[in-house]
């Protein structure tokens, strides 16, 4: 698959199968990360793999309860507080496995270039006929002294990316994007 149609062709995908997922393959997904670009060539992440299931189910309890005690009113909030208070909703979508990224290391561009690890694992991930998804919902919670222990983080640790991973059930819906707004400078 070339890099257009990658680009392109990824989805957020919720629905999953049970199929275990191949240590090498989440290695070769690994790998396509540490590919990204980063300021200094700083190279400032780390990788979790979380396969156990109990620790994802205990991590989508607490987020929910979390996001739900320290949300600011917004635009989202009323659909986003529906959702969370949902018993049923699993933040995780029980994806057989979770690809947190971390930033190790101090630094102004240290997001910056986590997030460009976790753009580069999504594609290759999606070249190699699996589903992704960016998980939002366990960022701030995996940033709290309770998130970090769950999982053992070290409290200097910043949680960027939680992308889970999975085979998906079906091809996910097309998202339309908006015309690009460009202003051209000369
Ligand atoms: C920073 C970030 C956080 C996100 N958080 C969530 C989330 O918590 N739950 C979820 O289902 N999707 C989440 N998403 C996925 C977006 O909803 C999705 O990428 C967007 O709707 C565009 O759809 P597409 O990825 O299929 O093109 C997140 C995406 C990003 C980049």
């Amino acid at each position: 698959m070339d890099a257009n149609e990658a680009i392109a062709g990824r989805r957020a995908v919720r629905e999953y199968t049970e199929e275990v997922i191949d240590e090498g393959l989440i290695r070769r997904l690994i790998d396509a990360a540490v590919h990204a670009p980063s300021a200094v060539n700083q190279q400032p992440w780390t990788f979790m793999v979380v396969r156990d299931q109990s620790v994802l189910e205990r991590i989508s309890h607490d987020a929910k309860s979390y996001m739900l005690a320290s949300m600011p009113g917004g635009q989202h909030s009323g659909h986003f507080r529906s959702l969370l208070s949902d018993p049923k909703f699993h933040i995780f979508y029980r994806a057989p496995v979770l690809i947190l990224i971390s930033a190790v290391a101090q630094g102004p561009w240290v997001v910056e270039d986590c997030a460009l690890a976790a753009e580069n694992l999504m594609l290759a991930a999606y070249a190699a006929g699996l589903g992704t998804c960016w998980i939002g919902f366990a960022q701030s919670f995996l940033n709290t002294p309770d998130g970090k222990e769950v999982l053992g983080l070290p409290a200097a640790w910043v949680s960027v990316a939680p992308i889970i991973v999975g085979h998906p059930k079906a091809p996910p819906p097309d998202v339309p994007r908006k015309e690009p707004e460009v202003h051209w400078v000369g």
